[in-house]
């Protein structure tokens, strides 16, 4: 079985496992830190990492068609959402392309990264943080009317180690499935547990941003949108999607 490294604290726990990639770990392996010191989000922004929440990053090596894995960021979150029902009976929402809600608020985000070669995908870090037990005032001005967490949303204080074991298994099963059926097999559930989707949105992506509806998931995981002012379209990584 690949390890886990356990730290106390690190930079970003995914550049810690891409560290690791480098030196030879296996697929599998998984860094957890009770806090990062450069905790990175999606588009270049950072993530408020505090001791409280779960960072945690694994690796995968799928060695195959990189287009195989444009789903991966909803996989990971409904993997994420899995194993906090499971932990801690919190119901959280798929908001694309990357984030965990709850009651309208940020709880937790995915943060994939890659190493490709050509079109094929050599390695993988799903990078997952989760604010679990983070009380409202530790938040940071800026998003502290827009995050919430385990502990807001459930009044329980729940050690962030609880969720590593379940969020091991969730992952490992679901991108088994993700490889071996495509993202196909997880469609239905991804419409289930998307808040984005019949909702009106601002979407930034290609160097534009436009306003109209969020329709539908694809089966390869993209986003099918419909702008105010054209026909819908398929975009497969958008760099934000925001309610509006
Ligand atoms: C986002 O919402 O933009 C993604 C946030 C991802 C944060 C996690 S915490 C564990 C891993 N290490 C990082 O530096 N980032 C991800």
């Amino acid at each position: 079985m690949a390890q886990i490294f356990y730290m106390a604290e690190t930079d970003s726990t995914n550049s810690d496992i891409m560290r690791r990639a480098a030196q030879g770990a296996p697929e599998e392996t998984i860094s957890v830190a009770l806090k990062q010191t450069g905790g990175r989000g999606r588009m270049g922004k950072s993530w408020f990492s505090p001791e409280g929440g779960l960072y945690f990053s694994m690796l995968f090596r799928p060695e195959t068609d990189v287009s195989k894995y444009y789903g991966a960021a909803i996989v990971a979150a409904l993997s994420a959402a899995e194993a906090l029902w499971e932990s801690v009976n919190l119901e959280v929402g798929v908001h694309l392309p990357n984030d965990l809600y709850c009651s309208g608020k940020k709880t937790g985000g995915i943060l994939i990264e890659t190493i490709v070669a050509g079109n094929t995908l050599l390695a993988m870090a799903v990078g997952i943080g989760l604010n679990i037990d983070v009380k409202k005032e530790d938040f940071p001005r800026d998003i502290r009317e827009t995050a919430t967490s385990v502990l807001i949303e459930t009044g329980k204080k729940i050690p962030p180690r609880n969720l590593i074991i379940p969020l091991r298994t969730h992952l490992i099963e679901n991108f088994g499935k993700l490889k071996t059926q495509g993202f196909g097999a997880f469609l239905a559930d991804a419409r289930e547990s998307c808040i984005t989707l019949g909702k009106r949105v601002s979407v930034r992506y290609e160097g534009r941003e436009s306003k109209g509806e969020a329709n539908d998931i694809t089966s390869k995981g993209a986003l099918l949108f419909k702008p105010d002012d054209g026909p819908e379209i398929e975009i497969p990584a958008p760099d934000s999607v925001t309610f509006i």
